[in-house]
């Protein structure tokens, strides 16, 4: 939270329009109105959530009340808050935000494939469309991109945390297989190691807590054009004392 809020208020004004997965706001376990108030603050236009989606309760209540947070659209029907939503950018184009996840390695869901087709059935054409695909497997992830290559503006890969470099562009799809994570540089998917190390190597359980360690950030950015992706652009910022060449911020 503390390192995407001051790297938005950093470029904010260079995009017209900002996703944030949210899902781990609260020290990786879904996000709270206060965090989500924060980030919509901050500069996101649209929250999108995941697996975690109600790990805090007034989650159920707060996608009930903004459209402005998504959660995936393959729940059971009846599940509270949308998982599509259409806002307007900071230069006036419409955009639409959508939100499927992953069956392989996840909680059993409805067909993703489906649920995002009917999704974008009903847009007209050249329209601006980014789906954000929550899911685990690289091979679902993929198969996802040639779904829906040249049916969307952009699928963008979250969940692993971990940001991977074959970002491209599927007839005038953008894609990454995953965004990669904002959080703890030094750490097991945002936890502290000593704990996850106890409990991979003892079997012992340990209950995990968030890393300390200084927070960085993952992101692309996505020229669009008639709906299509002109370029898309992996963003890695981290703190001074990054060992990786990556942008700095200062927070
Ligand atoms: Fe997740």
């Amino acid at each position: 939270m503390k390192v995407v809020r001051r790297y938005l208020r950093q470029v904010r004004d260079d995009y017209d329009f900002v996703v944030v997965n949210g899902e781990n706001a609260a020290a990786g376990r879904g996000i709270t109105r206060k965090l989500f108030g924060q980030l919509r603050e901050a500069g996101a236009d649209v929250v999108t959530l995941g697996n975690h989606s109600w790990d805090q309760a007034e989650a159920l209540k707060l996608v009930e009340e903004t459209p402005h947070l998504i959660r995936p659209l393959n729940y059971p029907p009846g599940t509270p808050g949308l998982g599509s939503g259409t806002f307007s950018a900071r230069n006036g184009e419409r955009v639409t935000v959508a939100q499927v996840m992953g069956r392989v390695l996840m909680q059993p869901l409805d067909d993703p494939f489906r649920a995002i087709d009917r999704v974008l059935t009903e847009q007209p054409i050249g329209a601006n469309i980014l789906v954000d695909f929550h899911a685990e497997a690289t091979s679902e992830k993929k198969v996802m991109g040639y779904h829906l290559a040249g049916r969307c503006s952009a699928l963008i890969g979250t969940h692993t945390h971990v940001q991977t470099a074959d970002q491209t562009i599927l007839s005038g799809t953008g894609y990454i297989t995953d965004v990669g994570m904002t959080g703890p540089q030094n750490s097991s998917v945002g936890m502290n190691f000593d704990e996850v190390h106890y409990r991979l190597t003892s079997g012992l359980p340990k209950r995990f807590r968030p890393s300390s360690s200084p927070g960085e950030i993952r992101a692309v950015a996505i020229v669009l054009q008639e709906g299509k992706t002109r370029a898309i652009r992996r963003i890695q910022a981290g703190h001074k004392n990054n060992d990786i060449g990556q942008e700095v911020i200062e927070y």
